[in-house]
């Protein structure tokens, strides 16, 4: 018996990938880049086991049997076993679970295909690229197979051979750059992303300016403000990047909305503050949900941390609220609060905050 256990990260997109120019061998219409996460929060942890005693592959998510023969999962299997450097042809039984939050509601996706790839080409001692591989689980996955700042590069072979992932700076070149995650009571019913982006690229006349007339500079500018670490810049492109994701997504017919009241009460209050404090300080970003992603350094969390306490007072459960804070780094300025243009929300607006930054890539753990 041969055993693999690994862990990845979930990752956020700052130039979003929304579109695909085939669906199968999930091909995007556009470059993007993203930030994978720290592996404290938010990762799936995957055992992949090999054993001339297995009689079929098998896959078990958070402990409940799934099918095997989805075909994003038998993508990546396939390919995996096509790429083998060994000789080995037994079976494979997967064992994943995530660690997130059950009230989040966060995709897993991402996390869960990279980890599996990650994890089946140790197995199977892949050595070349394997984010095509994890692309074609999922298309973001492909960017959690790296830490840092990583660039999906869409490419432009028909069979996806050079639609990869690239690292353009390890974790370490910005380890000021942190993540708050504002998780947002929802209670309304979620349009998949690959529903959502289907229906963009058919019916919105915008995504077409969106493609070729927006992303190719803004995915340069943006590469560049990373490895300067001109925060302004990349911070700018990241909120104008998912507001245009949103307004392409609006543009659909019919229309896909992702964002709540509150997602757009958070929209109001990072510009709010930015303006109170004179300094573009946050950046947001919206996935394919109305939970928001915010972008800051280091230096900004105790005061920034103070005002979204105020204007976003938590619920009845504080530790649940502000997770990887402690009360002591948050700065409570009333003369702060007094400029900043914006209404207190009720309590418990916002459900859980998580607090991370970006991180390493997958690992692989011993066994026990
Ligand atoms: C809004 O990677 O979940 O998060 O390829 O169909 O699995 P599929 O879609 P998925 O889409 C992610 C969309 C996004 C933007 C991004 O992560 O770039």
């Amino acid at each position: 018996m041969c055993t693999v256990t690994c862990i990845a990260s979930i990752n956020i997109a700052v130039i979003k990938y929304w579109g695909k120019r085939d669906e199968v061998l999930i091909l995007p219409v556009n470059d993007s880049i993203s930030a994978t996460l720290d592996t404290d929060h938010l990762h799936a942890k995957t055992t992949v086991m090999t054993s001339s005693t297995f009689k079929e592959d098998r896959i078990w998510l958070n402990g409940k049997e799934e099918e095997i023969k989805n075909p994003r999962l038998q993508n990546c299997l396939t390919q995996i076993r096509k790429r083998a450097r060994n000789s080995n042809q037994w079976k494979v039984h997967i064992c994943s679970e995530n660690n997130f939050p059950t009230a989040a509601g966060l995709a897993s996706s991402a996390a869960g295909y990279a980890c599996l790839v990650v994890a089946l080409a140790k197995l199977y001692q892949i050595e070349d690229d394997i984010t095509s591989i994890a692309r074609s689980g999922s298309g973001s996955a492909c960017r959690s197979v790296m830490g840092g700042f990583v660039k999906w590069c869409m490419g432009s072979e028909s069979n996806g051979a050079d639609s990869i992932a690239k690292q353009i700076v390890p974790a370490s070149h910005w380890p000021e750059m942190r993540i708050l995650i504002l998780v947002v009571n929802d209670t309304k019913k979620k349009i998949s992303s690959s529903i959502g982006m289907k229906r963009t690229i058919e019916t919105s006349d915008l995504m077409q300016h969106r493609i070729k007339h927006v992303l190719p500079n803004r995915i340069k500018i943006i590469e560049q403000a990373i490895i300067e670490k001109d925060f302004k810049t990349f911070a700018e492109h990241t909120i104008k990047d998912s507001n245009q994701m949103h307004a392409v997504c609006l543009d659909a017919y019919p229309p896909v909305v992702y964002m709540n009241d509150v997602s757009h009460t958070i929209i109001n209050f990072v510009h709010a503050y930015n303006e109170a404090v004179n300094e573009v300080k946050v950046a947001y970003t919206f996935d394919a949900g109305p939970n928001a992603t915010l972008y800051l350094l280091e230096e900004s969390v105790p005061e920034f941390m103070g005002v979204l306490d105020h204007f976003f007072p938590p619920g009845i459960n504080l530790e649940q609220y502000r997770k990887g804070l402690t009360f002591k780094e948050v700065i409570n300025s009333q003369e702060l609060f007094n400029k900043i243009n914006t209404t207190r929300q009720a309590p418990g607006s916002l459900k859980y905050i998580i607090y991370t930054k970006v991180g390493n890539g997958p690992k692989y753990l011993e066994d026990p």
